[in-house]
């Protein structure tokens, strides 16, 4: 399960004691973060910040060196404690919690991949990989079945038994995420995880979390300070600069109305059709039937909202097909199930526009969209694809 972040006016400053409190009392001033430092000598890292995630959105915060970035996410683990402000994670406000609270937070709940690998480097893969479990306590054979599937998860089978220094850098940082992934953390915070990574494995990694966060359904954290990285990897983007937030929002919109000068210098050198993902400019699916659904409520359904059709999915979300509103009326079953129509026209939801172009050409409707895991995650409207690439 995943947990949605709620982030609400939170600050962190850095500096004495005093400092920090003459900094504080300027918070609410029209000052900036600099001229807060001129006046006070404290560091405001980040301001007055407020964002909400969602479950199972992968989040990106993208900004220059020393905007603050770290600093943010360093928060969500209390590795920094917010000098006002409030931080709740899945309902839990996490100034809230008790040390044995924290403790069991940082273990159980939320697992951090760090730039800079921080393996260990005279244990193998595998045993570094199930640290964290033994650090738990966790039985020996069932810490070793939980690390191997993170393993192969993340592609490296066969490597249980190579020390770190025998790894490439992307290798390296695939044991990185596989031990963050043994507690099965509901929260996953990744500050520039792929920086040190050539282009080349880095394009790897990145559509290997694109994978993983279909297959996982976690709440995902991920920071850069490469923007086609941001646009890449996102459903949405905060874009952070001395310590604020300039703008946030899903790719699409940053294209659409970026929000001053700045961001539109920031975004110039990005290449639209190569980012822009199914995902960013889907729409929800309007009225979904189920497996088992009657006719009855069904046609009722349509009828009501003016649809004639919709799409049906069992009750996992699975995409099944499609039925249409002209078969309802005719049918004298009780469920749908007989009524379904086969529908080959489904994308993925995280193919980028290029490749979703031809199907959308050719089909009549909106087409569905999918995750990894087949299930209906939304539509895909021709006339929006058109506007969203138009200049
Ligand atoms: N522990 C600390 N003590 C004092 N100042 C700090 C501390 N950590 C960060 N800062 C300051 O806070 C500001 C933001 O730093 P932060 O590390 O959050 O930036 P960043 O966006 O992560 O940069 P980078 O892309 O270089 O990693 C900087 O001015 C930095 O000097
Ligand atoms: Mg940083």
């Amino acid at each position: 399960m995943a947990r949605d972040v709620k982030i609400d006016n939170m600050s962190v400053v850095f500096g004495t004691k005093m400092q920090r409190k003459a900094a504080i009392e300027l918070l609410d001033e029209d000052m900036t973060a600099d001229e807060i430092r001129e006046e006070t000598g404290a560091t405001v890292a980040v301001k007055n910040l407020s964002i909400e995630i969602e479950e199972g959105e992968l989040f990106v915060i993208v900004g220059l060196s020393g905007s603050g970035k770290s600093s943010l996410i360093r928060t969500l683990n209390l590795l920094n404690r917010p000098a006002r402000g409030t931080i709740t994670v899945g309902g839990q406000d996490l100034t809230e919690l008790s040390s044995s609270g924290l403790r069991s937070y940082r273990r159980n709940d939320a697992s951090m991949v760090f730039q800079n690998f921080a393996l260990l480097s005279h244990r193998t893969v595998m045993q570094n990989v199930e640290y964290p479990l033994e650090v738990q306590g966790v039985a020996r054979e069932k810490r070793r079945q939980t690390a191997q599937d993170a393993i192969d998860l993340v592609g490296l089978s066969g490597w249980e038994n190579h020390m770190p220094n025998q790894l490439s850098g992307g290798m390296r940082q695939r044991v990185g995420l596989a031990r963050a992934l043994t507690n099965d953390p509901e929260l996953l915070l990744m500050d520039e995880p792929y920086s040190a990574l050539d282009p080349l494995i880095r394009r790897n990694m990145q559509d290997e979390l694109l994978k993983l966060e279909d297959e996982m359904d976690r709440t995902i954290l991920f920071i850069t300070h490469d923007m086609n990285e941001a646009f890449r990897l996102g459903d949405r983007i905060a874009l952070m600069k001395d310590a604020e937030i300039v703008q946030i929002g899903t790719p699409d919109e940053f294209f659409d109305k970026p929000a001053s000068d700045y961001v539109r210098d920031f975004i110039a050198d990005v290449d639209k059709t190569r980012i822009l993902k199914v995902r960013s400019i889907m729409h929800r699916p309007g009225y979904v039937a189920k497996l088992g659904d009657s006719v009855k409520e069904t046609r009722e359904a349509l009828k009501e909202r003016d649809m004639d059709f919709c799409y049906v999915t069992d009750k996992n979300r699975k995409f099944q097909g499609y039925i249409r509103f002209e078969d309802l009326q005719k049918s004298r079953g009780q469920t749908i199930n007989k009524l379904v129509n086969e529908d080959d026209t489904v994308i993925y939801r995280n193919a980028y526009l290029r490749e979703a172009w031809h199907k959308l050409k050719e089909a009549e409707y909106d087409l569905p969209v999918v995750d990894g895991k087949g299930r209906l995650r939304g539509v895909l409207d021709y006339n929006v694809v058109v506007e969203a690439l138009a200049d």
